[in-house]
């Protein structure tokens, strides 16, 4: 979603502007836009459509500056235009800000700041907040621009990530949080500021994540945290980023989520790594070692996420639930956060979040710790805001995801939750040996097997070109196999937008089964495992009215292959694992269908990589 940039020092700031921009691209947007100090003026500069069309805005422009903010929207109040973009400016031009997060109370005080005579160029809740900054600064006899940002900041009910700047006080920047990520990078005489660590990443590794509340003020000299109510210095926690630049390039890819369903076989790798004692086979948890005797004494396990996360949420109740015997039950984080839910203080939660800033997961884990949950994090990026929430956790270590549409960090949550699973069921004693040795032999070699499945991807590619001008697709599997059905449907639709809909195959004769004719492709999810006869049996039923069916089988598997028109194979392996293979030929397959069709592949439409909105 709405990406921040900010820089202030020594360097010309625009062309760091304009990469930071881009560098958040992948968070998907609709318009952007700069601020830049210059000749004792903040001028502004924004437009709709991608950053290459404000940079081509901007060629005539004088750009120099060492002070500027950057934005990327992505629209919640007010349609992507021109006059919507950020960064927005209050009435008399003293305050310029770039805002993440939506004011929900925005109206209100539109109505009061109208009343008092202020007027708005736009619709959106920021531009309301740069008036509302403007008002508290002429209200008062010795208020700053601090001061005024700090005072109408408490009065605002809702989420932002923001940086302001003051024509009267024009070589400072102003940032404040509150369940927005906000980053601010130190340098040597400059500071950076971003709404996650990429922008930054080629000039420093030196960060502060700015905490909900905390208010930082920045010179090129000086970085000065203190809270939105209290006056006092705080001590800036300064962590040192790990992110290389490498991991920010396609590196020789045409797209960010090609690269990234190449890299799996490598992030599985990564997820797995010093979790599996090579001697004795054991699940090490390290995250975990501390909550273990709570969790173990868990009656219940919660899990919320959104998304892909949700469907790898759906696998681990699968898992926790036949191997730890403990009952699990997976929520839309966005469901679980208004509808009250029981949470008892025996229960352990756990919140999947690739991101781990996805603003419905992080109120789902404030609720659950409210009433006395153990709340577990299982989330990709290292100090975001689901891992600093959460009591304790796990990270994936899939590396930095660009490509909207989730791939590695799908394997890599499924990898995390087969460990879980296996881990409270070798302490439960739920689990016999030779089934915990199997599994986790299998486990170990699914990177190998993920590999000889990428291999293939031309004859995949194949399939996708055949089927790439379909308008609606059906999706079935059972068991494991079921939320990969989910999964494929989600990718296809995703990133194709093409309608596609997963459905557990037993449930097809109540409602989807009338959708099916000549013209309905239909991705069967057909591994062997202990449900196969009964989906060959839906396969069936398919044929017989038509469809053409898709089906990721087991190589070798001559029966299916004989039956249906396309087959992607995957190579056999305990079914309990599964789902890590026959994810994979339904990401190729999605992502060559877009491909096919002149789909943006890393910047579907309307879609964000991070929803840090409601
Ligand atoms: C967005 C992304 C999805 C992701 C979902 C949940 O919709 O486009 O790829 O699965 O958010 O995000 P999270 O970061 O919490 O896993």
């Amino acid at each position: 979603m709405c990406g921040i940039v900010g820089y202030i020092g020594s360097k010309n700031a625009y062309p760091i502007l304009i990469k930071g921009l881009q560098r958040l691209e992948y968070r998907g947007y609709d318009s952007s836009g700069v601020a830049l100090y210059q000749h004792d003026k903040i001028n502004v500069f924004k437009k709709k459509g991608k950053v290459s069309e404000l940079e081509n805005f901007c060629t005539e422009e004088e750009t120099y500056t060492n002070v500027g903010i950057a934005h990327t929207r992505w629209a919640t109040h007010g349609e992507p235009n021109d006059i919507n973009a950020h960064p927005h400016q209050s009435m008399n031009g003293t305050f310029t800000i770039i805002h993440n997060g939506i004011i929900e109370n925005y109206e209100k005080l539109k109505n009061d700041l109208a009343a008092k005579g202020f007027t708005f160029y736009g619709q959106t809740d920021s531009e309301v907040l740069a008036n509302l900054i403007e008002y508290m600064y002429n209200e008062g006899e010795h208020v700053n621009a601090e001061l005024a940002v700090r005072m109408a900041l408490s009065r605002v009910v809702g989420a932002y990530g923001l940086v302001v700047m003051c024509k009267n006080e024009p070589e400072q920047l102003i940032a404040a949080r509150k369940s927005s990520p906000l980053a601010i990078g130190i340098g040597d005489g400059e500071y950076y500021l971003a709404s996650d660590a990429t922008p930054m990443i080629e000039y420093t590794k030196s960060v502060v994540y700015l905490n909900d509340k905390d208010v930082a003020i920045i010179t090129k000299n000086s970085f000065t945290l203190k809270t939105v109510d209290n006056d006092a210095a705080i001590t800036p926690e300064v962590q040192q980023l790990e992110l290389s630049v490498g991991e920010l390039e396609k590196n020789g890819y045409d797209h960010f989520m090609l690269k990234e369903i190449f890299e799996q076989p490598k992030t599985i790798t990564d997820t797995l790594r010093g979790r599996i004692d090579p001697a004795t086979k054991e699940v090490f948890l390290g995250g975990l070692t501390e909550v273990m005797p709570r969790i173990l004494d868990a009656q219940r396990v919660v899990i919320i996420a959104c998304g892909t996360s949700w469907h790898a949420a759906l696998i681990g109740e699968y898992l926790i639930e036949e191997y730890a015997q403990i009952p699990v039950e997976v929520e839309y984080a966005s469901e679980y956060r208004y509808r009250k839910p029981i949470i008892r203080e025996n229960d352990v939660v756990i919140a999947i979040s690739q991101s781990g800033e996805t603003a419905d997961t992080l109120a789902a884990i404030g609720l659950a710790k409210e009433k006395g949950a153990l709340v577990l994090g299982i989330c990709n990026v290292v100090g975001s805001s689901v891992a600093r929430e959460t009591h304790a956790g796990i990270y994936t270590h899939a590396g930095v995801e660009i490509g909207v549409a989730s791939t590695k960090a799908f394997t890599a949550q499924v990898t995390v939750l087969t460990l879980i699973a296996l881990h409270l069921a070798r302490k439960h004693q739920t689990i016999n040996n030779e089934r915990y040795f199997s599994i986790i032999d299998d486990l170990m070699c699914i990177p190998g097997k993920v590999e000889s499945i990428l291999l293939k991807h031309l004859a995949i590619k194949t399939i996708a070109e055949k089927y790439s001008e379909a308008s609606n697709a059906l999706y079935l599997g059972r068991g494991y196999l079921f939320p990969v059905a989910l999964e494929g449907a989600l990718k296809l639709k995703e990133i194709s937008y093409i309608h596609a809909e997963g459905y557990a195959a037993g449930e097809m004769k109540h409602g989807p089964i009338a959708l099916i004719d000549s013209n309905l492709p239909v991705v069967v999810v057909a591994a062997k495992d202990r449900y196969y006869e009964k989906v060959v049996s839906n396969i069936q039923e398919v044929k017989a009215r038509k469809g053409n069916i898709i089906a990721v089988i087991t190589e070798g598997d001559n029966a299916l292959r004989n039956m249906v028109a396309d087959i992607m194979e995957i190579p056999a392996c305990d079914e309990v694992v599964t789902p890590l293979l026959a994810v994979i030929p339904l990401q190729l397959f999605a992502y060559y269908v877009a491909l096919a069709r002149g789909c943006d592949v890393d910047q579907p439409r309307n879609l964000a990589k991070s929803v840090t909105v409601e």
